[in-house]
């Protein structure tokens, strides 16, 4: 069996600034909370925890004497309003690329436009955006639910439309191409960020090639669960946490499997999932050869 690993999986940029801001401010003895769990990774978040930090769910939670990091996700701007009057130090690790999504938003509500989002509707990155208009704002997931939407205003005065950083492209594309035949005056921004778009390219090249597809990383990772999808198109695809959750029964007949892993999968647990399937393939070897010795 032949053990294909994608190259860009594992941590994106965004993701990676934010684990290092935590561990650098718990090294150097700061008392931190983080704004619901820093990134969508059990594991990684249950070490942050026993090196001290905390994670609280609303800013009114936040312990005394603890400063906050906001994650990559981003927060909405009523967020920074209330850290703001409790005087709270705040750590700003929202990514450039969703901070750029949400000066869309909040130039969407100053000109008094409706702002169109295609993503998940309760993902925090998609709250934090929404949070940043004050204008109307619909929110879609995919072409069938964006078809459904009664759009008067848009007519009338136009809009912005974004996207979540971790969208589906192909859906993007599903959608940008129905806005366009029906609407003339709306100013489409495409915000899926390079690292999702070369993850999920990636994800489909490997899967078109493979009999099977593992991908490592939160089962509440929007990234990571869209890799499934983006792979499943094409061949079996499962989703896995960690080393512990690989099922035997999976590899029997595969002859290529291809690995690849979330924008909030840590490396450690990358290299432990390829070790125990390397493992896997030498035991396998070992008692094929054991059996010809045994033969003769
Ligand atoms: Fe940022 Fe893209 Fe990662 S938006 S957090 S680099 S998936």
């Amino acid at each position: 069996m032949e053990i294909i690993r994608a190259k860009t999986a594992g941590f994106c940029f965004g993701v990676d600034r934010a684990v290092k801001l935590t561990y650098d401010l718990l090294e150097q003895g700061h008392k931190v909370a983080t704004l619901g769990p820093l990134i969508h990774n059990p594991q990684c978040v249950a070490d942050l925890e026993a090196k001290g930090a905390v994670t609280v769910d609303d800013a009114a939670d936040l312990p005394a004497g603890f400063e906050v990091v906001i994650r990559s996700h981003g927060v909405p701007a009523s967020v920074y309003e209330s850290l703001r009057a409790q005087g709270a130090v705040v750590h700003d690790a929202t990514c450039p690329f969703v901070a750029k999504i949400h000066r869309l938003a909040q130039r969407a509500g100053e000109e008094g436009k409706p702002l169109l989002v295609a993503g998940d509707s309760t993902h925090p990155e998609v709250v934090g955006i929404v949070g940043h208009t004050t204008g109307p704002v619909f929110v879609f997931s995919n072409l069938e639910e964006l078809e459904r939407l009664n759009l008067p205003e848009i007519s009338k005065n136009g809009g912005f439309v974004v996207a979540q950083t971790t969208f589906e492209a192909k859906k993007w594309r599903e959608c940008v191409e129905f806005l366009k035949k029906v609407y003339t005056n709306l100013e489409i921004f495409d915000t899926i960020c390079n690292a999702t778009w070369a993850r999920q390219h990636e994800a489909e090249c490997l899967a078109r090639q493979c009999d099977l597809m593992i991908i490592i990383g939160g089962r509440h990772s929007s990234n990571t669960q869209k890799l499934v999808t983006v792979a499943g198109h094409y061949t079996k695809a499962v989703s896995i946490e960690t080393a512990a959750e690989l099922q035997k029964g999976w590899f029997d007949g595969v002859q290529k499997v291809g690995v690849t892993a979330g924008a909030s999968t840590p490396s450690s647990i990358i290299e432990e999932v390829l070790s125990s399937m390397s493992e896997e393939i030498r035991e396998e070897e070992l008692s094929f050869e054991e059996m010809i010795d045994a033969s003769l």
